[in-house]
């Protein structure tokens, strides 16, 4: 129940609309496998696999783009044997399903370093990438070694090498050297698992998104749990600073 029920003859309009840009963190694996006395690996699979179900959902939905936190500049401090678990299901992953996203028009990015991932992965990576760069469907950014601080100065690293001037770089210019340089700024970041972190994901493209934090674990958000992300983000008035 409202505290005043007269406030809302004064409220505005809330902001409804598709989020054109939704970022995932997809937390809870672990505990998903945990919880199910599974290892961990288990836990990986499962997630995978409702990234899966999930994608044409999303799609379906109106979302152009569609961003998934994979692995984080940070989770190599991982136990070795779950690191390798992880980058042997992204191989496998990337392998097996490229072919069936390219025919639904996905187009597939990859958000993050190159070059501490092993040829082979970065190899699928880049055919993925490559196969799926002229696809106007969906736009699905794979986050893998990502993290938001090491996007933002290797942006400026870069800069830096193209000789720009300080009188060249403005917000606009910097959007241009991150990984995200043609994707929108996310409108929808969710996070699975009860965390209302950010932990590194999109620090720069996050500036004014809707934040989304669901208690359930990232293999079981499917259906209904996006339904309630969605109707959630459609309560939300969206100002971006502003006086409505
Ligand atoms: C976080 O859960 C999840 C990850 C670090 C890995 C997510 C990876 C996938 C779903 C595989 C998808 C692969 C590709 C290439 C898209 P957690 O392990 O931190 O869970 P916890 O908080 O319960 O321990």
């Amino acid at each position: 129940m409202t505290a005043n029920p007269e406030a809302s003859k004064c409220s505005k309009n809330a902001n409804k609309g598709v989020p054109i840009h939704v970022a995932i963190i997809m937390d809870g694996n672990g505990r998903w496998a945990e919880s199910r006395c599974l290892d961990v690996s288990e836990g990986h699979l499962a997630g995978f696999q409702n990234l899966q179900r999930v994608v044409s959902d999303f799609a379906q939905r109106g979302v152009r783009y569609l961003t998934m936190y994979a692995f984080s500049t940070e989770n190599w401090d991982r136990p070795e044997s779950e690191v390798n678990g992880i980058l042997e299901l992204a191989i496998a992953v990337i392998a097996h399903e490229t072919q069936q996203l390219n025919e639904n028009g996905v187009r597939i990015k990859h958000l993050g370093r190159v070059d501490r991932l092993s040829p082979e992965l970065r190899d699928e990576l880049e055919q993925a990438v490559e196969m799926t760069a002229n696809n106007t469907g969906l736009t699905l950014g794979i986050a893998f070694d990502y993290g938001g601080r090491a996007e933002i100065a290797n942006a400026a690293r870069k800069m830096i090498k193209d000789g720009l001037l300080a009188s060249e770089i403005d917000e606009k210019k910097f959007s241009e050297y991150l990984y995200t340089s043609d994707m929108p700024d996310v409108d929808l970041l969710i996070r699975t698992g009860g965390d209302f972190r950010i932990s590194n994901f999109l620090l720069w493209q996050t500036a004014y998104s809707e934040f989304y934090s669901s208690e359930i674990l990232w293999p079981d958000f499917y259906g209904e749990h996006i339904k309630e992300a969605f109707e959630s983000f459609n309560e939300r008035q969206r100002r971006f600073g502003k006086r409505l």
